[in-house]
């Protein structure tokens, strides 16, 4: 009969197994809550991929010796279990040649592991004379993407929560932080990368086709942490011409005296302190130039006030508030250079009634949407405005 020690330990065993296959499992599905993959093992790019040619051999070596170890203990703990009639063991010292061995072999097995890992990291750093590049800036609780597309050091395209990139050419990313630590990661194009408040971190990623990669930040930073989604839209370099085109425009003007209009009015005076609409600033004067103005106003004004996605092209976009809420009703063609669908308008209007009971903010400390108390029909108006800006 096994005694009860051995058991004990046969059952550690198999429960570590079953825990890391689990756990593996778990990786290689990861979704969030909407179906969409956030999958590290499936590279879509060349970054990805040479984290994904150091993790394999990696694994599978560290695999084998996880197999033959535990296979060794349990056959060990079996064979040569104790019984009552057993002599106490004979008592030794040791044997220094084999204490030598266990402690030179790993460290061996480590330094060569290194190698390559130093190899990796120095490839990953290493970037293409011609990459794009895009200033990313993590806030409480949204991503915003600048680009600056005539490289006269001010972003002339500002969007938020979809960072769109052409496929097959580096990015080049410069990540900033507005208040805390944040961090930036598209598993299926590279590793992560903290945004830091006072630090500019750069790194890169590139897709080798289109297709929309998700996102998610992953160092914990307050309330909706979890609702702070980002995507990666990968278009053919000439869809992405064409988006560039359409993003340098200005917003479009509602006609005089429509239901739109009226809106437009209520977004300059109730959204404009915070949100942006590029040519306009927030008593509805032009600023004389259709592009963006850098709104974050400094270390020392309140951290997200004034500091809200830029709405210039929302309809450009597939989603909003952390990139966690449709801005289409499912089954619009997202993939394209615009969207095209019906606008999900019941969202925006939830939104605009109610914003804590979709995503926890904390709007008293300037941080998130706040609830502005718009009456339905104000409401009504605001969306018919914001729809229009494609
Ligand atoms: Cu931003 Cu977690």
């Amino acid at each position: 009969m096994m005694q009860a020690r051995t058991r004990r330990s046969v059952a550690r065993v198999v429960g570590g197994i079953t825990t890391v296959v689990l756990f593996l499992s778990g990786c290689g599905a990861l979704r969030d809550d909407k179906g969409r993959p956030l999958n590290t093992l499936s590279p879509k790019g060349p970054q990805a991929q040479r984290i994904d040619d150091l993790v394999r051999p990696v694994f599978i070596i560290a695999g084998i010796v996880f197999v033959f170890i535990h296979v060794a203990v349990v056959y060990i703990a079996i064979r040569y279990r104790a019984r009552d009639e057993d002599p106490d063991p004979v008592q030794t010292h040791g044997n220094p040649r084999l204490e030598w061995g266990w402690t030179i072999l790993p460290a061996m097995v480590l330094a060569i592991l290194a190698v390559f890992n130093v190899q990796s990291i120095w490839q990953l750093e290493q970037r293409d004379s011609d990459a794009m590049k895009v200033t990313v800036v993590g806030q409480q609780w949204w991503w915003e993407f600048r680009y600056d597309t005539d490289d006269d050091g001010k972003p002339d395209i500002i969007t938020a929560q979809q960072m769109v990139v052409p496929a097959g050419r580096q990015i080049d990313l410069q990540i900033r932080s507005n208040d805390v630590i944040h961090s930036f990661w598209i598993p299926m194009l590279n590793g992560k990368r903290d945004a830091v408040p006072g630090r500019t971190q750069p790194w890169s990623l590139e897709a080798d086709k289109p297709g929309i990669y998700q996102g998610q930040c992953t160092e914990f930073c307050g309330l909706s942490h979890g609702y702070m989604r980002m995507e990666v839209k990968a278009l053919s370099p000439a869809d992405f011409d064409k988006w560039v085109e359409n993003q340098l425009k200005g917003p479009v003007e509602p006609a005089a005296d429509s239901l739109e209009a009226e809106g437009k009015a209520l977004v300059v005076n109730r959204c404009l302190s915070c949100h942006q609409i590029n040519g306009l600033d927030d008593k509805g004067e032009s600023t004389g130039s259709d592009r963006p103005v850098e709104h974050y106003r400094g270390a020392d004004h309140p951290l997200t006030a004034a500091n809200a996605p830029n709405l210039t092209h929302l309809m450009s976009r597939n989603h909003f508030a952390g990139n966690m809420f449709d801005l289409y009703e499912p089954g619009s063609a997202l993939k394209g250079v615009e969207p095209v669908g019906v606008p999900k308008i019941d969202n925006l209007q939830r939104w605009l009634q109610d914003p804590h009971a979709m995503k926890p903010m904390a709007a008293d400390q300037n941080r998130g949407m706040p609830t502005l108390g718009l009456s339905a029909e104000e409401i009504r108006k605001v969306t018919s405005y914001l729809v229009t800006l494609k």
